[in-house]
């Protein structure tokens, strides 16, 4: 069996339910499920419930996260018309401003013009912006960063026809980087099907097309793997009205794994997509003396083994090429033998 060291890996989109969905996910819970998939930091997103639009929730949200993870975390704030003039007040606290542009879980939304083109004049340059853009959107964020000529990232594309395009505004040389998600790489409609509410989330799982395109990418246009970690309870998946979104934080390296074990990407294409670009892109701090050591051995997905809160993974049963056995951060082992030993407050927020 091989051992295989890799840094700190980090996810720039999770959701950690803080405020408003706690018995979801919290801090302490979704920091530790983040570790056991060796995932030493990770920005949370801002659809909570108040969601992070106004200076004194994201304080309070800060003040809690502060207390409470276990791995780095870093906030985005939420653009909203309501509270637009709020703008540089939030660039204080966040690490960078998320624009939801589609539907999903909760009610954050920008869907008129005067409210984008204020967060592309407002929101300091050196943060970046980040995009939920489907469809047409993915053109309007890109013609907005070629009018602003100011990074965008759009997160968690999942269409043909999207990652065509990004391709197409890079070849241009706008300014604009990408995510995807290992369901969207490793699941399909047919899944979807299959699996019912337990296998919906936005945007919703692609055609066998789409699903190839992306693998097209992989090693060109995609900058980023990124969990779109999104916990809810079954009782909530098996209500009359579900809520999309999946978990993600434990299954993403080891379904990477399983890719680099099929060769459909190399080991050092594994760091660049899932520790280096993030990083770089982000703008974010090094973590020094930090390592996650996996064994390549293949281990089956298990509901039972998981951290997060919601206790369960549309992979669950599915077999992958590698566990993660150990997580040093700074230091510290913070992860060892299926337990997780980083305590709530040892991790740092950014
Ligand atoms: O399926 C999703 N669920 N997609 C998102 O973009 C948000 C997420 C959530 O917060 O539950
Ligand atoms: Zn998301």
């Amino acid at each position: 069996m091989t051992t295989i060291t890799l840094p700190g890996l980090i996810d720039v989109h999770t959701h950690l339910r803080v405020p408003g969905g706690e018995h979801k996910e919290d801090f302490a819970s979704g920091t530790a499920a983040a570790l056991a998939g060796g995932i030493t930091m990770i920005l949370a997103m801002p659809n909570t419930n108040p969601p992070l639009t106004t200076p004194a929730v994201l304080q309070a949200a800060c003040a809690q996260a502060q207390a409470d993870i276990r791995c780095d975390v870093g906030l985005y704030a939420g653009a909203s018309s309501e509270d637009v003039a709020q703008l540089p007040a939030l660039a204080e606290q966040a690490v960078a401003l998320k624009i939801y542009l589609n539907d999903t879980f909760g009610k954050l939304r920008v869907d008129d013009l005067p409210t984008l083109m204020a967060c592309f004049r407002e929101w300091p340059r050196q943060k970046p912006i980040a995009l939920h853009a489907e469809k047409q959107s993915v053109a309007v964020s890109i013609g907005l960063a070629a009018v602003y000529n100011r990074p965008i990232h759009i997160v968690h594309v999942s269409r043909r026809e999207e990652i065509e395009l990004i391709a197409a505004a890079k070849t241009q040389g706008l300014p604009v980087t990408c995510e995807v998600t290992p369901h969207h790489l490793f699941m399909d409609q047919a899944d979807a099907a299959r699996l019912g509410a337990l296998g919906d989330m936005r945007p919703v799982l692609g055609t066998p097309d789409d699903v190839a395109a992306l693998w097209e990418h992989i090693n060109s246009t995609v900058d980023c793997i990124a969990t779109d970690h999104a916990p809810h309870t079954l009782a909530e998946k098996r209500s009359a009205t579900p809520p999309p979104g999946v978990a993600g934080l434990e299954t993403s390296l080891p379904l990477m794994l399983t890719a680099v074990a099929d060769q459909r990407l190399t080991l050092p294409r594994l760091i660049e997509l899932m520790h280096t670009n993030p990083r770089r892109i982000f703008g974010l701090p090094e973590q020094p003396e930090t390592q996650v050591e996996v064994e390549m051995t293949p281990t089956v997905i298990r509901n039972e083994s998981l951290y997060t809160k919601c206790g369960w993974t549309p992979f669950d049963g599915r077999e992958v090429a590698g566990r993660v056995a150990r997580v040093v951060l700074r230091g510290q082992v913070v992860y060892e033998n299926g337990r997780v030993l980083a305590q709530p407050g040892d991790g740092r927020l950014i």
